[in-house]
């Protein structure tokens, strides 16, 4: 088996507590094989970016490069996060672009093939992720680098048209054809690469998923649905209740219903529709009011980004105004949290709340609606809202399917869910939890690996 490389902006080094479901997944193929995991330190240092530093644990060593206050500016909150982030999730109106933040991200990117060529071998095998890291293989094959290259994606491919407004588009998707996989969340986001690659790429299709790329290669585009660690999360989940923070959070309900939402606080993820349409189902179903309590869990993310700040300051605004609204003096109805809680006490809240709400106006997949499902009560299990424009509503048809926009049919969402009867949440439940199962972190990268080495090198 050859050695593998994982590339992604963020490394989840040894010893750091919060390691989510992705990181878990690629350490367990990173162990099986002997790996390199290699990134960004996550430090932002005051002047030259380089710098590196090793770690090693359980077999996989650790290679992580700091970056420059400029570098960090331009590169993660400039273009990945103001530019890229924006324009993947189909919110052309909050894109904003500069030459300046353009070029610091290509630097880094550089910076990145630099620090890692020499560290690779001819038989490795290698695995980017995500859209900090789009130029990077391109960049290794200019300094050499001839091993198979896989890429994935783990945010929403959009609409060609939408790719196509960005300036320079083609420089930057354009680079994604030295790969020798692409993967994507789901097959709508391949086929909108495929057909991005058609009309603004001079690809041709060449059956069976694969794209004729200008240069007489063939290309793989194909889609790779993402998992959770399902096992340990329901074992997690099972367990939870005798911790702390779980025991004191049931005691406060005071007998009543749960509803969580538990999502970092990004624009993508539709907090301000969420409770506009939590606020229209208490207005519309006024039995219900008093016998529900939502707990929105939205820990602050990309601070430093003027959008970011402005969503927080939005959603205090609209949470506010909902409790004013509603409350009686013994009820709150709208809990909003903006502090982080370990994963292992998140899956215990999802066992309690009776109604998972995901809705998102675009993911990629989704793991909270993954998470949730898995951290059910198989006895007593709890209804999940999942929005149809989350990549995860194309594997759990069991789940109660909402447009995030459509704040009448949220409303609508939160009354069936919190009146549905045992026997239908078993038999959605149930459906959920069959893909879930099967296809879970370590099935995904799996996959993914296999059909990368599946695809021959030599196609260069
Ligand atoms: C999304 C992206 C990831 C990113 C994560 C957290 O899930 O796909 O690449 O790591 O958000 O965002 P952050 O900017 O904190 O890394």
């Amino acid at each position: 088996m050859s050695r593998l490389v994982v590339v992604s902006n963020r490394v989840a080094l040894p010893g750091e507590s919060a390691a989510g479901g992705l990181a878990v997944g690629l350490q367990a193929a990173l162990e099986a094989r002997g790996g390199l995991w290699f990134g960004w330190s996550g430090k932002t240092v005051r002047e030259d970016s380089g710098q590196l530093h090793e770690a090693a644990e359980r077999g996989i060593r650790y290679v992580t490069l700091d970056l420059s206050r400029q570098d960090v500016a331009a590169y993660y909150n400039g273009f990945s996060n103001r530019t890229l982030w924006p324009l993947l999730h189909f919110r052309l109106d909050l894109v904003d672009y500069a030459r300046e933040t353009r070029a610091g991200y290509h630097r880094v990117n550089a910076l990145f093939a630099d620090r890692l060529a020499p560290l690779l071998r001819d038989d490795d095998t290698v695995w980017i992720h995500d859209y900090h890291l789009i130029p990077l293989a391109a960049l290794l094959r200019e300094r050499g680098v001839g091993c198979r290259i896989g890429f994935f994606l783990h945010v929403p491919m959009p609409s060609a048209d939408i790719a196509a407004s960005l300036p320079d588009h083609a420089r930057l998707f354009g680079a994604l054809y030295a790969h020798d996989l692409l993967g994507f969340q789901t097959e709508r986001d391949a086929e909108r690469f495929r057909s991005y690659a058609r009309l603004f790429g001079g690809a041709t299709p060449a059956g069976d998923g694969h794209l004729r790329l200008p240069d007489g290669r063939t290309l793989r585009v194909a889609a790779f649905p993402i998992g959770i660690d399902t096992r340990r999360i329901a074992e997690h989940a099972a367990a939870a209740a005798s911790k702390p923070a779980v025991r004191k959070l049931q005691a406060s309900l005071g007998g009543r219903k749960l509803a969580i939402g538990v999502d970092r606080l990004d624009y993508s993820k539709g907090l301000p529709e969420r409770f506009r349409g939590f606020s229209r189902y208490l207005e519309r179903y006024p039995e219900d009011r008093g016998r529900l309590t939502f707990l929105q869990i939205a820990p602050v993310s990309r601070g430093e980004v003027q959008e970011y700040r402005l969503l927080r300051d939005q959603l205090e605004g609209i949470a506010g105004h909902i409790n004013g609204l509603h409350a009686d003096p013994e009820w709150t109805p709208l809990r909003y949290v903006n502090r982080n809680f370990g994963h292992a006490t998140l899956t215990g809240f999802y066992r309690m709340a009776s109604i998972g709400v995901v809705t998102p106006l675009r993911d990629g997949m989704n793991l909270v609606a993954k998470e949730y499902v898995a951290s059910q009560d198989p006895q007593n299990p709890g209804v999940l809202i999942l929005s149809m424009l989350a990549g995860a509503a194309a594997e759990l048809e069991g789940a109660l399917l909402v447009n995030p926009y459509d704040l009448d049919g949220v409303a609508d969402a939160f009354a069936r869910a919190a009146a549905m009867p045992l026997a239908e949440r078993r038999e959605r439940w149930d459906a959920m939890m069959r893909p879930v199962e099967r296809n879970d972190i370590h099935a995904w990268c799996a996959g993914f690996l296999d059909a990368l080495q599946a695809e021959p090198p030599a196609s260069r």
